[in-house]
């Protein structure tokens, strides 16, 4: 029985990889977000809003212990996930947990055209978007850094993938 889970910053390619590679895999593909979403009929912007971070986190964590219940599957999570809760040593106990791994300055020129649907990074202006994530990603790190596996992902795509199916 396989169970991954992707974690990493927001535009670290969780999403786009987890798909590719749990195809590859013959793994089933859960997106943490899109299943809160569905469940709650909102999107986690709304979600945000109307909530607050706070219960945000409260929510995430209750739906990635319903994920972690599927078998043979790799769960692609939220950039926050692992950093909140015992959520990280809940994953490692349930699974293998992949960081794919990449550089403020990479993250930033990935996420300078994708901030809109994601309330952490919506109100920074270009400028200011390379030095949040250069902070709020040197706190986030030590999180990060426990996973089983890392990958760097400052890479061609193609190559990424590589070692992803090399290393999962
Ligand atoms: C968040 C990352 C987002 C989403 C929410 C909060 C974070 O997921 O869970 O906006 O705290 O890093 P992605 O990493 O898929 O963008």
């Amino acid at each position: 029985m396989k169970r991954i889970f992707f974690i990493g910053y927001m535009g670290s390619g969780k999403t786009s990889y987890g798909k590719v590679v749990a195809e590859r895999l013959g793994l089933s593909f859960v997106d943490l977000d899109i299943y809160i979403e569905s469940k709650f009929f909102k999107s986690i912007s709304t979600i945000f809003s109307e909530k607050g971070e706070e219960e945000f986190r409260k929510i995430e964590q209750r739906m990635l212990h319903e994920v972690a219940m599927f078998e043979n599957v790799l769960i692609a999570c939220g950039g926050g996930t692992p950093c909140f809760f015992d959520n990280l040593e809940f994953m490692n106990a349930e699974g293998t947990t992949v960081y794919l791994k990449s550089s403020p300055a990479f993250l930033a020129n990935t996420l300078k055209n994708a901030r809109q649907n994601r309330p952490l990074l919506r109100d920074k202006t270009p400028q200011e978007l390379q030095q949040y994530i250069s902070e709020n990603l040197a706190k986030r790190e030590p999180y990060y850094a426990q996973a089983k596996i890392t990958i760097d992902c400052d890479d061609e795509p193609e190559n990424v993938i590589e070692k992803l199916l090399q290393n999962c």
